[in-house]
């Protein structure tokens, strides 16, 4: 499900532009993928300078990075609920953004991103020019209890949408998501409301959390061949 138009190059200027939105003190989501990583390590090397902050990652790949960028870490569940200090500031990629609406999950994050990138007092979002669009028109991720699986196939063709089970490259059998789940693929076309959508999937029994992240973005940071693009929504 990884589709990137965008070069690496691209990608490490959006990243980096956001991380240098990073203050002093600031609790950071860490996001997933190849253009928050380039975030991450960005963050790496300002903490290698003095740079004191405190990461919250949405995945193994990101934490797993974070560590190796020497970020110190802390759960989610320390910075979250009553009396917690909250997330100053999340930063995080897409795989297709459509004004502030995005799809998420080519890399089965999507749970935990959504999680991390909504309890953000802000969320920033990375991106090369070959994510920016008109309408929302990928498939959308939808990570699913295992069981649940055909009950959520048989309510995306409801929908109006078709439902893939997302397959494994190097194993035999599905990809297993960080949280033991399943991922579906689900095309339904062009988005024209992914409010609407998103609302019919999250009401989907069997759904653990759907790639349509609605409403939540604050800034966006698109990467260029010769500079970086920040908008807001
Ligand atoms: C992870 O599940 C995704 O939501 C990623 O944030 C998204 O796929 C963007 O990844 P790239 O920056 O690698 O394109």
């Amino acid at each position: 499900m990884k589709t990137s138009g965008g070069t690496d190059a691209m990608k490490r200027r959006a990243g980096e532009s956001a991380a240098e939105t990073v203050d002093g003190g600031d609790v950071v989501g860490l996001g997933t993928g190849s253009t928050a990583a380039h975030a991450i390590r960005a963050i790496g090397e300002r903490v290698d300078a003095g740079l004191d902050v405190r990461g919250v990652a949405t995945s193994f790949a990101s934490r797993e990075l974070a560590i190796e960028e020497r970020i110190p870490l802390l759960d989610l569940d320390e910075v979250t609920g009553p009396g917690a200090d909250g997330i100053d500031v999340a930063i995080d990629g897409a795989d297709q953004v459509a004004d502030g609406d995005l799809i998420k999950g080519g890399g089965g994050a999507h749970a935990r991103e959504k999680l991390v990138d909504s309890a953000a007092d802000r969320f920033v979002v990375v991106a090369d020019p070959s994510k920016e669009t008109a309408v929302l028109d990928r498939p959308v991720p939808v990570e699913v209890l295992p069981s649940g699986r055909g009950v959520v196939a048989d309510a995306v063709r409801a929908a109006g949408g078709e439902a893939t089970l997302r397959r494994a490259e190097r194993k035999d059998g599905p990809v297993v998501t960080d949280n033991g789940n399943l991922l579906l693929d689900c095309a339904f076309g062009s988005i024209p409301d992914p409010e609407a959508l998103a609302t019919r999937l999250a009401g989907t029994p069997g759904v653990v959390e759907h790639g349509l992240f609605v409403g939540l973005v604050d800034e966006i940071h698109v990467g260029t061949a010769d500079g970086v693009r920040v908008r807001t929504p």
